[in-house]
């Protein structure tokens, strides 16, 4: 049996993990991997977290039949993890809460942190905002375009938003971004890293805080399929591999359970434009850990394409690169045009308006569902809602989001240029 008790001592899952970080950062790693490891059986803080996750976030998120779809599909049953319903509309507050607890005793009083879609960037601001930390969130310039909305809504929450203009300016520029502004100020900031990448403590002490996830499912979902069953696969997306971890970690010694990641293969995992660093990567260092990374023969990353700003990422967390290599679990490859089309089944069939990173596993799962009996099931983590993405969305299917009489081919009398928008009529 696969034991979930990973990583060692030294933060290696396998050969996997560890710490890869500047001689500058070593004091502030070290105050943090004591702090955590003070903290994260201390009954009092573990009653804090939980008491948070039930007010202040919703918890549990249910679990959902999509009852409709796994008749259309004629197959396997379909369940969603409704992580779209917590407050912030994504998983990523989970882990938000549990490191700003943590930075809150450590006596820091600036917080800083990465964001692609933004999901994590509009948790943090949101907590700091309750506990009266100061907030900066670094975020690629690319994404501060195509994640418009959450930008605004982590600026109405009071913190400042840094858009990043080097590299690819998306999130793996935003996370090299913050590394810099930790170093240069240890003192008074706490990194909050959004997945499970970063040097060790990160990739563990994140996933403990989103292994609520999956321990919610362990009870929820023998309730759904009766019998003490559990599902026969669970699914998640991956972009660095938090809500996947969240869902895995517990069901890794459940060995009947499929695990499966899914990566955004973008324009086809052969196209040389995705993000799927599991099927297409090779073990490097990234971010401070050891992981499966995308690079060229010289050990320099490469750029990636996903329509989804989340899972726009070269690495990924070092337990999925040993999940992968021990075969408990697989990696798969969802493209930018499967994952739109999964958008608008939901979206059409449930009544649910998914993420994009989230349509990427309901993507999977509509694929494999027909070939499985009615009698199976699975369990899919829909790890955010698509309010963010609209915009996105509609420029893709080519539709003017406002609905402009201009991008109609109007021109509104007295309008002068012919862009004024209805509200100026
Ligand atoms: C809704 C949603 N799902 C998934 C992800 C991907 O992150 P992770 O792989 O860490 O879960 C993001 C990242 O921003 C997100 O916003």
């Amino acid at each position: 049996m696969i034991s979930n008790s990973q990583p060692d001592a030294n933060g290696h899952f396998g050969p996997y993990g560890g710490c890869f970080i500047s001689e500058t950062l070593t004091y502030a790693i070290n105050e943090l991997k004591n702090a955590y490891a003070k903290y994260q059986n201390d009954p009092d803080f573990l009653a804090e977290f939980q008491n948070e996750l039930a007010h202040y976030v919703g918890r549990p998120s249910p679990v959902y039949h999509a009852a409709r779809t796994s008749r259309e599909l004629g197959g396997a049953q379909i369940y969603l993890k409704r992580e779209d319903l917590n407050h912030t509309g994504a998983h990523k507050i989970n882990n938000v809460i549990g490191q700003a607890m943590l930075a809150r005793r450590m006596g820091k009083p600036r917080i800083i942190a990465e964001t692609g879609a933004g999901q994590h960037g509009v948790a943090t601001a949101t907590i700091c905002a309750r506990y009266g930390l100061q907030c900066v969130v670094y975020m690629g310039a690319e994404d501060v375009k195509r994640q418009s909305p959450n930008v605004y809504r982590m600026k109405l929450l009071g913190a400042t938003v840094t858009p990043v203009e080097s590299g690819s300016k998306t999130l793996k520029d935003a996370l090299n971004e913050a590394m810099r502004d930790w170093v240069a100020n240890v003192d008074n900031t706490f990194y909050i890293i959004g997945t499970v990448a970063g040097p060790h403590p990160y990739p563990m002490m994140v996933r403990d805080f989103q292994s609520v996830i999956g321990k919610e499912c362990l009870t929820q979902m023998p309730k759904m399929l009766g019998a003490e069953k559990q599902p026969d696969a669970v699914i998640a997306c991956v972009g660095g591999g938090s809500n996947a971890i969240g869902i895995f970690h517990p069901y890794i010694p459940f060995e009947k359970t499929r695990l499966i990641g899914v990566e955004a293969a973008g324009r086809g995992l052969d196209s040389g434009q995705h993000a799927a660093s599991l099927e297409r990567g090779s073990p490097g260092v990234l971010h401070g850990n050891r992981t499966y990374v995308l690079q060229n023969d010289d050990g320099q990353i490469i750029e990636t394409h996903s329509i989804s700003a989340g899972l726009d990422y070269p690495g990924v967390g070092p337990e999925h690169a040993w999940l992968k290599d021990t075969g408990r679990a697989e990696y798969v490859g969802i493209t930018d045009t499967e994952a739109l089309a999964a958008f608008h089944h939901l979206c059409r069939t449930e009544g649910i308006i998914p993420a994009l990173e989230s349509s990427h596993a309901f993507a999977h799962a509509m694929k494999i569902a027909p070939a499985m009996r009615p009698d199976q099931s699975i369990l899919v983590c829909l790890s955010g809602r698509g309010d963010k993405d609209i915009g996105t969305v509609a420029d893709l299917d080519g539709v003017d989001f406002y609905d402009r009489p201009s991008m109609r081919g109007h021109v509104v009398k007295g309008a002068g240029n012919g862009t004024q928008g209805p509200q100026g009529q």
